[in-house]
């Protein structure tokens, strides 16, 4: 069941040799500007322990991890970045133990899609080592009402870590980085297979200081599921809309069904597998499941979501949409 079906609340690099120059560089972007956000610390003893920990980022190139890693080191943690750029691979177990040795905490973010095929295989296993090594405090990224993360969370669960689980809606971002942009700036249309579905978008920001949060609040989200999303239901078409404006240009939404999402897919050269999955994917989550609000982002940080106009407004100044 998706998360509207019963609405609840839910819910610094110190090893210190090459680690120092696999810090992220990821990019500070006009939309990364700081925002105070209520850290529910609860004194010096909190803060400390969090400036002396170390959190490895899996993903830190990617659009969650560049954001986790700002805002850790933002935090005063130490961060250390785990792609495959530091030798670090998901599909390769042998690469596991460098990256997590000495660490004290992670945040597990599965390539391609938390639902993915092998990734509870590969989260458990992780989860598993990581205790071993001494690295007990793990959050994940899964995401709201997809019944194929299932799996990846308990596997998550069951490892013996000391986790908490962040469950996003669909991100803002995903109109501005990643496989939604090229035709929103090229041809000014965006064809998807999101009907006239509500979704509420969430800013990856947020995502991003949820993530620290829980990393730097002691116990107090260890065990929990967090549902995080966007203040605001929009449908696709909305969405593109006010794209529109703040790239002040006239953008179309065509929806199509995830079939024929899929066959584009398959013309581009996508694999066959990828396809299916997505084509699956796709269909079950844009059923409306997810046509809720969730409240993890006032719970954790104390105040609104951002707003998707001020994502969309951010963005068009970085000139994202323009053709
Ligand atoms: N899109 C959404 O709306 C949405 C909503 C909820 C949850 N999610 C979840 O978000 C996750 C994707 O996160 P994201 O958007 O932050 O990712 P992303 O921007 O696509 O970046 C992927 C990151 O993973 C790294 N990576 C790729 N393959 C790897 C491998 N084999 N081993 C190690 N690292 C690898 C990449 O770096 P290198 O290339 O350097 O390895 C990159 O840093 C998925 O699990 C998805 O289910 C997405």
């Amino acid at each position: 069941m998706g998360p509207c079906g019963a609405r609840q609340l839910t819910g610094a690099m110190t090893h210190n040799t090459a680690d120092d120059t696999a810090r992220t560089t990821a990019h500070d972007t006009a939309d990364d500007t700081a925002r105070p956000t209520a850290h529910h610390t609860t004194g010096c003893t909190v803060q400390n322990a969090a400036r002396s920990m170390t959190v490895v980022v899996t993903g830190a190139s990617g659009r969650t991890g560049g954001r986790v890693a700002r805002a850790a080191e933002g935090a005063g943690l130490g961060v250390r970045s785990a792609s495959r750029t530091q030798g670090f691979d998901w599909y390769d177990a042998s690469t596991w133990a460098d990256v997590l040795r000495g660490a004290d905490a992670a945040y597990l973010v599965y390539p391609t899609d938390v639902g993915a095929p092998g990734a509870a295989d590969a989260v458990g296993r992780l989860a598993r080592e990581a205790v071993a090594l001494g690295v007990r405090r793990l959050v994940l990224l899964s995401s709201r009402g997809e019944e194929r993360a299932l799996p990846t969370e308990e596997a998550l669960r069951t490892s013996g870590a000391d986790w908490t689980v962040v469950r996003a809606a669909w991100f803002a971002q995903n109109f501005s980085e990643g496989p939604l942009v090229e035709g929103l700036r090229s041809s000014g249309e965006l064809v998807f297979p999101g009907g006239e579905v509500q979704e509420p978008f969430v800013d990856l920001r947020d995502v991003a200081d949820v993530v620290v949060n829980a990393l730097t609040e002691g116990d107090r989200y260890v065990g929990r599921t967090l549902d995080v999303s966007g203040p605001r239901l929009l449908t696709f078409r909305e969405a593109v809309a006010e794209v529109g404006r703040a790239a002040g240009r006239e953008l179309t939404y065509t929806p199509v069904s995830a079939r024929q999402y899929g066959e584009q897919l398959a013309a581009l050269g996508v694999p066959p597998e990828e396809t299916a999955f997505l084509v699956e994917l796709f269909e079950s989550l844009l059923d409306g499941r997810n046509a809720c609000l969730s409240a993890g982002v006032q719970e954790v940080l104390g105040r609104e979501p951002r707003d998707f106009a001020e994502f969309a407004r951010e963005a068009a100044e970085t000139g994202v949409w323009k053709s």
